[in-house]
């Protein structure tokens, strides 16, 4: 059995809560026999500037890139408010996407069926829910230069945020969610902003031009992304695959979570470009949500986004699929006996904290493994 080794980053806020879940699973895993996980764990966000004044370390930069896969918490925190804007938490968390070539990020927003009462939405609206965004992660606002706030000759300051795409970018990003959709219903819908912004144009372009000439079965819908945030709210299962900007996808991807019950349902993927010798990729796996401050340190945080995230990492970095199947079983079967974190409690739960509902998982996945 080949050793895989994982570079944990837990991070701050609820991110060591919801990572010492995974921790467990994955000791559980190894003591099974069932792979050979090594793991190391090192410092990201604000707990990293408190260490070294850095959101990230060289040292461990260098781990996250020579690591099989990551396993990403959550930073920031308004104890790092007021922190130089290029050693802020998040800027650790952007090296990371930006230095390991993750341009790639799947965000599946799945109703589980227990979950239904759950949303705020009415219950036909969401049951049944299988969504998946693909936002494009190393490009956009978040990275186009200028980037900047500059002291005008009269006094007032300007801030400059540039939306910059190229071709290929697009086009690396449209072929991940057609191949996706081929898997799925056959159906991608592309958000975009072609009425205002030019990289809404060059983004309508480019994905309809791949379309047509690489994936011709593919159904390819182009909605506006304010209508499309609408849309998720209206009735969100007219989508299959939904294919944005690093922006749009952001917001699009937090509107979904709430669909399924809440944004601590949520897990993410983050994938670089196969490796043409090996066929191996970069990966990073995430909650989409954040470190929830108003939570942070109560148990209260749902470790299912965490746990989730992992059960991508099990299925896209080390083609684990059946572990990742049972593990997301788990999650469900758990879900459907009225188990639930406060976040997703409806009438008659059994409400538990971040560490029962993490236990609650491992036991019905050992089950399954058993
Ligand atoms: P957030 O996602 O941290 O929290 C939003 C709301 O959702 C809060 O009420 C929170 O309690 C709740 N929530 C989030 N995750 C939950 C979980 N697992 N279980 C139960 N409830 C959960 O967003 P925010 O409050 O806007 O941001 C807080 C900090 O997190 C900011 O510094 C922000 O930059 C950062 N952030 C980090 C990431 C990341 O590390 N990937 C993502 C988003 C936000
Ligand atoms: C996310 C987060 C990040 C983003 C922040 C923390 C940089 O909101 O992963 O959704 O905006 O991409
Ligand atoms: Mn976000």
């Amino acid at each position: 059995m080949t050793t895989k080794n994982l570079f944990l980053l837990p991070g701050d806020g609820i991110g060591p809560e919801i990572m010492a879940e995974v921790k467990a699973v994955i000791g559980f895993i190894n003591e099974a026999g069932l792979a050979d996980f090594q793991t190391d764990e090192g410092l990201v966000g604000g707990c990293a500037y408190d260490a070294h004044g850095r959101a990230i370390s060289e040292e461990d930069m260098a781990k996250a890139l020579a690591a099989d896969a990551v396993l990403f918490g959550a930073v920031g925190g308004p104890k790092w408010d007021a922190v130089p804007y290029d050693v802020r938490p998040e800027a650790g968390l952007l090296r990371l996407r930006k230095d390991l070539g993750l341009f790639a990020n799947l965000r599946p927003a799945i109703c589980y069926p227990a979950l239904a009462a759950a949303s705020s939405l009415k219950p036909e609206v969401v049951e049944g829910l299988d969504i998946l965004i693909v936002r494009e992660l190393t490009g956009g606002v978040y990275f186009g230069e200028p980037k900047e706030i500059v002291t005008l000759e009269n006094g007032q300051r300007r801030a400059v945020d540039t939306q910059l795409y190229t071709t290929g970018e697009i086009e690396r990003i449209a072929r991940v969610a057609f191949d996706l959709a081929r898997t799925r219903s056959g159906r991608v819908a592309s958000a975009e902003k072609r009425n205002v912004m030019k990289s809404g144009v060059l983004w309508n372009q480019v994905v309809t031009k791949v379309g047509a000439d690489e994936y011709p079965e593919i159904k390819l819908e182009h909605v506006l992304a304010d209508n499309c945030a609408m849309q998720l709210v209206r009735w969100p299962k007219q989508y299959d695959v939904i294919v944005c900007d690093n922006l749009f996808g952001d917001i699009l991807s937090d509107v979904a979570a709430m669909l399924t019950g809440s944004l601590g349902m949520l897990p993410s993927a983050s994938l670089g470009a196969p490796d043409p010798a090996t066929g191996t990729r970069r990966a990073l796996y995430e909650p989409v949500h954040g470190s929830a401050p108003d939570i942070a340190g109560q148990g209260l945080a749902n470790p299912i986004a965490m746990l989730g995230s992992f059960a991508m990492a099990l299925r896209y970095s080390f083609g684990l699929i059946d572990l990742a199947e049972k593990l997301d079983a788990a999650i469900a079967e758990v879900l459907d006996s009225g188990t639930r974190t406060k976040d997703i409690a409806s009438e008659g739960s059994n409400v538990v904290s971040t560490t029962e509902m993490g236990a609650a998982i491992l036991k019905a996945f050992k089950a399954k493994v058993g």
